[in-house]
């Protein structure tokens, strides 16, 4: 039976995935190129040096790592400016209906972020209690699509993958469920999100009982 529902926060409870690409998006324009929104799907859920490096690589530009650091540093730099005004207004629809049907069903909740900024926008959303166990950039030393950060957030909920449903909007993320041996429901379009087990556009209208009975199904 299902014990534990892990979410990612970026494009599943918040939608700073925006602000990623915002702030990525100004980074490659300063550097002479542009990065597409169909681009920008290949840099959700993973890390900011692995991210900077795909950008990087697409706009055919080497640079040393002393300059690499401070263009994830820029780029860090802009997209804290656009989380700094985030409120609880910010959360996604949806978002408190689930979660707390989530707490009716007595299941077990844990982020699995690989951002290092986790924390911060929790605080800012006033989210920093609601989950059992946080996982975030800190914690980990792979990025999804590598498993770990969901693993980490089974171990230390006590429970095994299998016991876990995972709610991810990016496709490295869905990616790394599966990898984990974990049920994924995808948050977006099915078109882009190929793996998932399920697919809904959103939180929003998404209910527990629907997941719990897409597992057995
Ligand atoms: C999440 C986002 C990625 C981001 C990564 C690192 O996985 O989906 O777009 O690059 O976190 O975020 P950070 O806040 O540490 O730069
Ligand atoms: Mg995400």
């Amino acid at each position: 039976p299902i014990k534990a529902f892990l979410f990612d926060l970026d494009g599943v409870i918040v939608d700073t995935a925006t602000y990623h690409y915002q702030a990525w998006k100004r980074l490659a324009n300063e550097l002479g190129f542009d990065i597409s929104e169909e681009f920008n799907e290949r840099l959700k859920g993973v890390s900011r040096m692995e991210s900077l490096d795909i950008i990087l690589a697409h706009g055919g530009l080497t640079v040393s790592d002393e300059q690499k650091a401070e263009l994830a540093e820029q780029k860090n730099q802009w997209y804290l400016d656009l989380v700094g005004r985030m409120t609880s207004e910010d959360i996604l629809p949806g978002v408190a209906t689930f979660f707390s049907q989530v707490r009716k069903a007595n299941l077990l909740t844990a982020l699995g972020s690989v951002s290092k900024n986790a924390p911060l926008i929790l605080e800012r959303i006033g989210m920093s209690q609601a989950f059992d166990a946080i996982i975030d950039g800190t914690k980990i030393s792979k990025g999804k699509p590598d498993p770990e950060v969901f693993l980490k957030g089974a171990a230390e909920l006590e429970v095994s993958p299998a016991e876990c449903v995972v709610f991810e909007d990016a496709v490295a993320g869905v990616e790394a469920g599966k990898r984990g041996g974990m049920f994924v429901v995808g948050i977006g379009s099915p078109d882009v999100l190929t793996q998932a087990d399920l697919v809904a556009p959103s939180l929003d209208g998404l209910t527990v009982d629907e997941v719990l009975a897409a597992t057995v199904a």
